[in-house]
């Protein structure tokens, strides 16, 4: 029951002072969806971007699907201003709210599709609990706060799982991977379950983004 696979590339590794023109030229070279990852020196060490940036891309005439990977806490009082700023997808780590049900509902009620994002050491048990409230499952690949790091081989057999739970559901449920995927590495990703993969610096890192995309697809060997 894997759906169509989604690349989207992760901003955090784009040039920010031309975040319009680097994002379109992602998208321009067969990206899907646009990975908009939120910190605040909080719940993750790092600082990034909000609900502003995401309204600018709109304005300036992003039109693919903005996947918000929320890294704060709380997010009940920011989650309708992404969705006003044109989020499509928004998602929540557990731990980031004392009431995770109320949270993903929501989102949805914001009129947005809603993920939960489990890191590398949480365990995948909540889903049984969630699973008709959400539109997608985010497993993280490395610890969250910083792109560029190497990818968790333990992932791998916690997609297994989570294709598992999805496929039983019989809902139409997305599992996205997030940290260290790579050309070399996203065959056995996709064997593993996922169907969306993010990618911040081997995308924006390369010269060539086509080519990468492409990689990451499996329809060019290397990058
Ligand atoms: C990490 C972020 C990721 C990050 C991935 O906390 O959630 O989206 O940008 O970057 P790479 O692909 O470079 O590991
Ligand atoms: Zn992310």
């Amino acid at each position: 029951m894997k759906q169509p696979l989604v690349i989207a590339p992760s901003i955090l590794s784009a040039d920010f002072a031309r975040l319009g023109e680097d994002t379109e030229a992602a998208l321009s070279a067969g990206a899907n969806w646009v990975h908009f990852d939120v910190m605040d020196n909080h719940y993750v060490p790092n600082l990034t971007i909000g609900p502003l940036v995401c309204k600018a891309l709109r304005d300036y005439g992003i039109t693919a699907p903005i996947d918000v990977h929320l890294m704060i806490e709380p997010v009940d009082r920011i989650i309708p201003d992404f969705a006003e700023a044109g989020a499509s997808v928004i998602s929540i780590h557990p731990e980031t709210t004392r009431h995770l049900d109320r949270s993903l509902s929501l989102i949805r009620e914001c009129g947005c599709r809603a993920g939960v994002v489990f890191n590398p050491a949480t365990s995948l048990d909540v889903l049984d609990w969630v699973m008709d409230k959400i539109d997608l499952v985010l497993l993280m690949s490395v610890n969250p706060g910083f792109g560029g790091q190497k990818f968790i081989p333990s992932t791998l057999t916690k997609l297994k799982l989570a294709r598992k739970r999805i496929d039983e559901s019989e809902l139409e449920i997305r599992l996205e991977i997030d940290g260290g995927v790579k050309p070399g590495n996203a065959p056995e990703i996709i064997a593993a379950g996922a169907d969306t993969l993010v990618a911040g610096s081997a995308i924006f890192g390369a010269d060539d983004y086509g080519r990468v995309i492409s990689a990451l697809r499996g329809e060019v060997d290397t990058a």
